[in-house]
């Protein structure tokens, strides 16, 4: 009875410190580890070198992601990424180094940190803090705006091969992706589809850097931008019309 209730004090203080978990991954990435040990293991003083880190206090964050399971630690304080840690890589399949960016973001998680505030008063975290919703917000600091663009690639590119897997999208000639982000889904269902046009429809300040996503994945010449907001109109003229991950928002 009484080891149950050690482990679940256990198990609990570690829900209870999640945060320290989502800023070791976070720093971890933003530090560029994950993209430094692309070819292989590398000892705490190389990766300390490479990335212009304090050598003590970097040993620490290896030994932190290594106890999470992210990477793993040999005898003689090399490390190397963990199949669990492939996927903080910048460029591997479904990579999630874009989204561990905004988690840990201070702006996102100080605003997280006004729940009990906002599960008083019904007010978002975004509201209390900035006075303004999150859209207003990354509107008005584009740096901001663009870590959560790239957060919605990185998540979008996690989901993308199950979406079009299920679902046939060649029957629509026009396919437009209202709250489409920078094209991560549009890009994927037309590079499937190539008998198929796409509008990909979003704000101003999301869709001006989209043209470079959609040229990297071979579309651009298939695929118009629109830039404006659904609350006033959407493009008119299409087949199909996608919401991913905008409804929730709402
Ligand atoms: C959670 S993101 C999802 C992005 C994309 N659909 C995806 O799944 O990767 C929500 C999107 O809705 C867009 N959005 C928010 N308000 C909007 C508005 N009034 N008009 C057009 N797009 C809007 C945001 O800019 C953002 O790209």
């Amino acid at each position: 009875m009484e080891k149950d209730l050690a482990a679940d004090r256990q198990q609990l203080r570690r829900l209870i410190n999640g945060f320290q978990t989502s800023q070791v991954l976070h720093a971890l990435t933003v530090l560029g580890i994950p993209d430094q040990l692309g070819g292989g293991r590398r000892s705490a003083a190389a990766l300390a070198e490479a990335t212009g880190c304090n050598p003590p206090a970097l040993y620490r964050l290896l030994r932190a992601s290594a106890a999470l399971g992210v990477l793993d630690e040999d005898q003689s304080q090399g490390f190397a990424l963990t199949p669990l840690g492939e996927g903080l890589r910048s460029d591997a399949a479904g990579s999630l180094a874009g989204w561990v960016e905004l988690i840990g973001t201070p702006n996102f998680w100080q605003n997280w940190g006004q729940l009990v505030d906002s599960v008083r008063t019904g007010e978002t975290g975004w509201r209390l803090r900035h006075g303004v919703d999150a859209w207003t917000y990354r509107s008005q600091h584009p740096e901001d705006g663009r870590v959560f663009d790239r957060a919605m690639v990185s998540m979008t590119g996690t989901h993308v091969e199950a979406l079009v897997r299920s679902y046939d999208f060649a029957p629509f000639r026009t396919i437009v992706d209202v709250g489409g982000g920078r094209g991560a889904l549009l890009a994927h269902i037309l590079r499937d589809n190539p008998g198929s046009r796409g509008v990909l429809f979003d704000q101003p300040h999301v869709v001006e850097t989209a043209a470079a996503l959609l040229a990297e994945q071979g579309v651009d010449d298939r695929c118009r931008v629109e830039a404006g907001s659904f609350f006033e109109s959407v493009p008119g003229g299409g087949d199909a019309y996608l919401l991913k991950s905008v409804i929730h928002d709402w």
